[in-house]
């Protein structure tokens, strides 16, 4: 549901220490909203939390793991008593693991699945009942990727993940149609950020990493742009947000020939690292 105004809203932050979140939580401040922050350690968001504090909105942070079921319900309760339902909920915290599919562990699948899929679950399940009972116009952003339509090899479980989230989006957003809440999913492509650090399989260590790494830097572009159109999103009620480079791109391009998108990806990766 469109928030055309931000100022004095509460908006969550998952993962915010870090990349797109921590670019978020600057965005939304700006508006003058206040954040609630969280990621893995707290430490790691002490020095955002000043730098949003500065702005002249408040600003709370919690170590929490989204992959935790209980922690996240606790996380819940301390913020309902703290500030209340979010007006904002943005389920971003999330991790990359590169390599193909049978030169990898089944173990990174069941971590991938946990944090990717479930903490978005986890943060919904527990945040949306406050918000539906706080009433009002309020948005549920949920973090998939431009891997939900369009991946490249060597990252099965990644967008198994992010498949499954825009799945998740989907029947959210009618499940919720009559009331006040909107779903938006963000879809966002190349962007540079600590992301490619996060995992990887043995076979696809040192040079090709590197590529990889490489390509990000050179190609991907600043959270910043991430964090504008996710801002702009909430305020419109944008429910899909195709953001940095080559999401829409691709995105038309898998619905006008899915046969032109594969050739396309397969002939590319080599170049860029995903093989
Ligand atoms: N960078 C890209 O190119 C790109 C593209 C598409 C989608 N995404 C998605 O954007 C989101 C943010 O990624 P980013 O690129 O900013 O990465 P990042 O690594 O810079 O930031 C991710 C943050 O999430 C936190 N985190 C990881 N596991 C967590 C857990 N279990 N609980 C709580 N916090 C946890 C990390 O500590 C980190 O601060 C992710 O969901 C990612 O899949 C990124």
């Amino acid at each position: 549901m469109a928030i055309p105004q931000l100022q004095g809203k509460q908006v969550l932050i998952t993962g915010a220490a870090s990349g797109i979140g921590r670019a978020s939580v600057l965005a939304f401040a700006r508006q003058g909203a206040n954040i609630i922050a969280s990621d893995l350690h707290l430490d790691s968001l002490q020095g955002l939390q000043q730098e949003v504090q500065a702005l002249g909105v408040d600003c709370l942070i919690y170590a929490v793991d989204v992959s935790d079921n209980n922690a996240m319900a606790a996380f819940a309760k301390e913020v309902q008593q703290q500030v209340g339902a979010p007006d904002v909920l943005f389920n971003n915290a999330g991790i990359a693991y590169m390599g193909k599919f049978l030169d990898s562990g089944l173990e990174q699948w069941q971590r991938i699945i946990n944090v990717n899929l479930m903490g978005v679950v986890h943060g919904c399940y527990h945040f949306l009942p406050l918000m539906l009972a706080a009433g009002g116009p309020r948005q549920v952003v949920n973090v998939s990727s431009t891997a939900s339509y369009a991946p490249s090899p060597s990252m099965a479980s990644y967008a198994a993940s992010k498949f499954a989230v825009a799945g998740f989006c989907d029947v959210l957003r009618m499940e919720l149609h009559g009331s006040q809440i909107g779903v938006t999913d963000v879809c966002p492509g190349v962007i540079n950020t600590a992301i490619t650090a996060s995992g990887a399989a043995p076979s696809m260590q040192g040079e090709q990493i590197q590529r990889l790494q490489a390509y990000y830097i050179k190609e991907g572009c600043s959270p910043d742009v991430v964090a504008n159109d996710v801002v702009n999103a909430v305020m419109a009620g944008k429910t899909l947000v195709l953001t940095g480079p080559y999401s829409r791109l691709l995105y038309h391009l898998k619905r006008v020939s899915r046969r032109l998108l594969f050739r396309l990806t397969v002939k590319t990766a080599p170049k860029l690292g995903y093989l």
